[in-house]
């Protein structure tokens, strides 16, 4: 097997971050927690909650399947070699510049950016996060639908503060109900670009792991297509 093999270079820093290789995968420096983390959905296929399963035990660092083909799943095996286009396609716009933002009840708004959403499906549950965020009763609803939303997407904003969950430092590789879904990068962790340029720092991001992402290294839905 065509193994990917860290240079020494890579293993120089320990800080918690992701690197992104050029047409390869993410690399995890910091001894990151990694483990897999499920949708569930309801009778009516509604997704209503995050379920936790296997925590791996990995390195301190570790190299996470970029491109959709591993054998060693969530892991790289290499076979991304010469096989891969992993051209960076996302924006730098900062998340608050480049939002859409609905306006809820009283001192209440959900900011929008529809390209990161990962197709998760929680903002479409009881009731849909455009209504929850129009009636103080079911904002809570609403927080809970914002949290659970893994690319950050969606944010509830009240009274000018941004609500967003605590999240440790963390990476989950989700499931999606019927395939997989994108890696769950929690807690402010720094993403460099392979052109070593580091993306915006943020609570909540969803990275690409199909490889088929039009907006690279961000999940954009594209998995369940
Ligand atoms: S915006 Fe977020 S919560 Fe809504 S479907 Fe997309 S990923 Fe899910
Ligand atoms: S990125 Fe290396 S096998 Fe997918």
């Amino acid at each position: 097997m065509n193994r990917f093999i860290l240079t020494v270079q890579d293993m120089t820093d320990e800080n918690a971050k992701i690197t992104i290789k050029k047409n390869g995968p993410y690399l995890i420096f910091g001894n990151i927690p990694l483990r897999e983390e499920s949708i569930q959905i309801d009778a009516m296929g509604k997704a209503i909650k995050w379920v936790e399963g296997q925590k791996f035990n990995q390195n301190e660092v570790y190299a996470l399947c970029r491109c959709g083909k591993s054998s060693t799943m969530p892991f790289c095996s290499g076979e991304h070699v010469n096989k891969f286009d992993g051209t960076e396609t996302a924006d730098d716009e900062p998340y608050n510049d480049s939002c859409l933002i609905h306006e809820g009840c009283d001192g209440v708004k959900l900011m929008e950016k529809h390209i990161l959403c990962t197709g998760a499906g929680f903002c479409h549950a009881y009731p849909r996060i455009e209504i929850a965020i129009k009636n103080k009763k079911t904002l809570e609803v609403a927080k809970q639908e914002c949290a659970n939303c893994p690319g950050g997407s969606l944010t509830l904003v009240i009274n000018g503060e941004k609500i967003e969950p605590i999240l440790k430092k963390e990476i989950s590789v989700t499931n999606d109900v019927k395939t997989i879904g994108p890696i769950w990068v929690k807690g402010e962790i720094p993403i460099i670009s392979a052109n070593n340029e580091q993306y915006e720092l943020r609570n909540r991001v969803a990275l690409c792991r199909c490889g088929r992402s039009k907006n690279k290294p961000f999940c954009d839905a594209s998995h369940l297509k």
